[in-house]
């Protein structure tokens, strides 16, 4: 059905595992070029397991350069449009917005314009898919009840949801303006395998397994809904093959936890797996600190509509995906 695949920051934590389902799943004759700009969030050793693939292809270069995007599709026409490139640290959102803006909604915006302008000029357009990932966090907060729907308003409250916010526009009017097929998925916490060092699991294992204080924000009792990574890319493909044109797709497990119960939880695994020669728990190495500027109290998926109208749904695996994950971690931190 796809036959030549763009897909950006595929080195990032969630692209690589979305370029491991393309792997397996498609067809040696299926092209997949993978753009990614090699920032700090990238693992560019990844390439070594990518490049056994004979249909994998590897580019250095930004979603912000038009020219580049230009001569990629003259030279692979592609139909077919994954972006996961982006700035994703709302930490860094607030220290330094500027690249957020350039890559998240500058960057989004030069790769749909390149995509309309090749897709247009070769009459590609009907035929041809252009897949934007994006997060809950689009929506805002909410309070101890209720989901985000498809149809909460948006209401982003970082520099780096308020990017992906305006991304989504963009994407949005392209399907209403030009007849682009998008795709819009809005997805929750992500937990797995390869994820940078500074967001939280890695950098509570991390900090645990070196006798270093644990740090968590505020009072710890901000809820996120984690949904395993490889759930995600699972779900982002089957918007891709059986979403409606110029529709979102809220993708979560239902699986809301506090901060504070996510490093216990952690703590309390590494208390049976790598239990400290002291014989206290990693629990007691864990720090209130001073909180995020402006941290969003709580996100919480409805995932109803993606399950009623495209069949998926999560099989939430948490405890044993998140003991794997921790087991992966230990593995690259250990000394
Ligand atoms: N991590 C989560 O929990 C989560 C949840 C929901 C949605 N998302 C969304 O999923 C997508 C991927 O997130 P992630 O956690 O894998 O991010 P990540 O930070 O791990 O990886 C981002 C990748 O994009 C690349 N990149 C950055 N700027 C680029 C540019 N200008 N051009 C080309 N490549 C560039 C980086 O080099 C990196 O490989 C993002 O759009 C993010 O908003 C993430």
């Amino acid at each position: 059905m796809i036959s030549r695949i763009l897909v950006t920051g595929g080195l990032g934590f969630i692209g690589s595992h979305f370029l491991d389902l393309l792997l397996k799943n498609e067809e040696e004759n299926v092209v997949i070029v993978n753009l990614d700009a090699c920032t700090y969030a990238a693992d560019i050793s990844l390439n070594k397991q990518f490049e056994k693939h004979s249909n994998y292809k590897f580019i250095k270069g930004s979603i912000t350069d038009r020219a580049l995007l230009k001569e990629l599709f003259l030279e692979y026409k592609f139909d077919s449009v994954f972006n996961f490139a982006a700035e994703t640290h709302v930490d860094n959102s607030i220290s330094g917005p500027g690249v957020f803006v350039d890559t998240n909604v500058m960057g989004t915006f030069s790769l749909l314009e390149e995509s309309r302008l090749f897709w247009e000029a070769n009459n590609l357009m009907k035929i041809s898919k252009f897949l934007h990932v994006s997060t809950d966090e689009v929506y805002g907060q909410l309070g101890s009840v209720g989901m985000f729907t498809e149809q909460t308003p948006y209401a982003p409250n970082s520099p780096y949801s308020a990017s992906k916010a305006s991304s989504d526009f963009m994407v949005r009017s392209y399907h209403h303006t030009y007849g682009m097929n998008t795709f819009i998925t809005n997805c929750s916490n992500n937990f797995g395998a390869r994820q940078n060092d500074e967001k939280l699991i890695p950098t509570i294992v991390r900090k645990a397994i070196n006798g270093e204080e644990i740090p968590i924000y505020g009072n710890g009792k901000n809820i996120r809904d984690w949904l395993f990574v490889e759930e995600h890319c699972e779900a982002i493909f089957e918007v891709f093959k059986k979403g409606n044109s110029g529709e979102s797709y809220n993708i979560g497990s239902y699986n809301e936890r506090t901060n504070i119960n996510i490093a216990k939880e952690i703590c309390n695994v590494l208390d049976e797996s790598l239990p400290k020669k002291d014989g206290l728990s990693y629990s007691d190495q864990i720090k209130f600190v001073i909180d995020r500027k402006g941290h969003d109290f709580r996100y919480a998926i409805d995932a109803s509509k993606i399950k009623k109208t495209i069949g998926w749904s999560s099989k939430k695996q948490f405890k044993k995906e998140l003991k794997n994950t921790i087991d992966w971690y230990v593995n690259k931190y250990k000394i």
